[in-house]
């Protein structure tokens, strides 16, 4: 094998963007006698140091951000990664893990080069309990994969972020995802019972036990879901699973103002209902994801402002056709165009991919940020008004749509006309601005896409500096040089 020359920057990675206040010590560089080492744990094959893989590697589905990495290692089992933890602890190199890169916070971004930790031979779903309703799987098995595989076994994993038929299970845990189902069925830190993982000096431990309730000490496992690989290296995962729901129903409501869309989604709760998906889009999300998917067949007349997705399930049909006629009562107590329900498989396909693909549908619009402001449910029509205001007060263009029944918007800024120096330098105001309404409102900056790289500066407006100090501390006792995905959350 012929190892091309290891320099901190590419010539062809592109400008480094500034991390503001991102102060880590220089980690060692890579060099052969590291690769060697990889290679001899990891297998000849599984070690890159080629433009392709660091490439690969250098970015996740966040903005346009790309660092590259000095290595990419792809380890096949747990004691492997144990010696690749041990070996990079000792010798102080950094490592940044990695699923499928489909994150929307720059989780995976190797921002000090070193080594990427990509788990993608992790691709093994274990065991199927049926009697036990559970499954233990590795984290590199795709999600909708996972949920097909206990489906088959009549058995249900509901979590299922946007990016389900890409992303890894284990970044789900890492970043404890969401998706259109959590109204109902909560995120994925209400399924994860038990990990197994690596810390940083290469020590594997179980986390918790296979059980449905545990008092037992303090709760490690629900502290490593949502860490963000910065506290250490999962790999395996058992979950909870539930039997399948039979049916389900699906209905597209225009509405003619978005705001009113918001407010018709918790009078919905209020009467009684919990819908199995409850999503806003305002008319860009919708307008330009049915642009970027080439579909037809929905009419988007003029005055229609925002959607509202609603999904019920069940496995009595009668009673979803009564609550599906309940909830079409309720929300035509709007202002409402024709209520459209999908009648076919076809048809639901279709709009669930009309709603999945709007980050993408935006991301391919125009440069972006996206922010993952989450508020209780009955704010969110204060929220909608307060995006659009400080728009109009720091000039910027959002397209909005999310969760609404788990009051969690996703607001993507797109650049558009703005000038790279408000781009640059005015938004991150607006942006604080916004988080500032958001925390006020009793939310919090992030409901589904993690802190990671891109909403770290923002960190304060969450918490004051005892809360800060407290999870330096635990980061601390995990990682005490900081090797394990440094430059994130902190
Ligand atoms: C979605 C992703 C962006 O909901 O979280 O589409
Ligand atoms: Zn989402």
């Amino acid at each position: 094998m012929v190892f091309i020359k290891l320099v901190a920057r590419h010539p062809f990675a592109p400008p480094k963007p500034i991390i503001p206040h991102l102060c880590i010590m220089p980690f060692k560089k890579i060099d052969q006698e590291d690769i060697s080492f990889f290679i001899s744990v990891s297998g000849n094959g599984y070690v890159h140091t080629d433009e392709e893989q660091l490439s690969r590697c250098a970015s996740d589905h966040t903005e346009d951000l790309h660092y590259l990495p000095e290595v990419v290692v792809q380890p096949d089992t747990t004691d492997q990664v144990a010696a690749i933890m041990r070996y990079c602890n000792t010798h102080y190199i950094s490592v940044t893990p990695r699923g499928a890169g489909t994150g929307l916070s720059g989780g995976a971004l190797p921002v000090t080069g070193g080594v990427v930790l990509d788990m993608k031979r992790f691709n093994r779903i274990l065991q199927v309990d049926s009697r036990n309703f559970q499954v233990t799987t590795e984290p590199g098995v795709i999600t909708q994969e996972l949920q097909e595989h206990v489906k088959a076994q009549g058995l249900f994993y509901p979590p299922d972020p946007a990016s389900k038929g890409s992303c890894f299970i284990g970044g789900n845990v890492s970043e404890n995802s969401g998706g259109p189902r959590a109204v109902k069925y909560g995120v994925v830190k209400d399924y994860v019972l038990n990990l197994e993982v690596v810390l940083p000096n290469g020590e594997i431990i179980w986390t918790g036990a296979n059980v449905l309730k545990n008092a037992t000490g303090y709760n490690l496992t629900q502290l490593v879901v949502g860490s963000e690989g910065t506290l250490c290296v999962i790999t395996k995962i058992v979950l909870r699973l539930i039997p399948a729901v039979k049916h389900d129903l699906l209905m597209l409501v225009p509405f003619r103002s978005a705001v009113q869309a918001c407010e018709a989604v918790n009078a919905v709760f209020l009467a009684g209902f919990t819908p199995s998906a409850l999503e806003f889009m305002e008319r860009d999300a919708i307008e330009w994801s049915m642009r970027y998917v080439q579909a037809t067949g929905i009419n988007l007349p003029p005055d229609i402002a925002a959607h509202l997705l609603i999904e019920v399930d069940g496995n009595n049909m009668d009673q979803l056709y009564a609550d599906a006629e309940a909830i079409t009562n309720i929300v035509q107590q709007y202002d409402t165009d024709e209520v459209l329900f999908a009648d076919s498989h076809e048809q639901k396909q279709m709009l669930w991919t009309l709603r999945r693909k709007v980050g993408e549908a935006v991301k391919s619009n125009s440069v972006y940020k996206e922010e993952d402001t989450v508020v209780p449910r009955a704010e969110l029509p204060e929220l909608l008004t307060i995006i659009k205001d400080l728009g109009r007060e720091f000039g910027f263009h959002s397209v909005c749509y999310g969760h609404a029944g788990d009051g969690n918007l996703h607001v993507n800024i797109v650049k558009a006309g703005m000038s790279d120096e408000d781009w640059n330098n005015k938004l991150s105001v607006g942006i604080r601005r916004l988080f500032k309404e958001v925390v006020r409102l009793g939310g919090t900056i992030s409901g589904e896409h993690g802190i990671g790289l891109v909403q770290r500066p923002y960190m304060d407006v969450a918490f004051n500096e005892t809360q800060m100090a407290l999870m330096r501390s635990i980061k601390n006792v995990f990682d005490a040089k900081g090797i394990l995905n440094p430059g994130k959350i902190f």
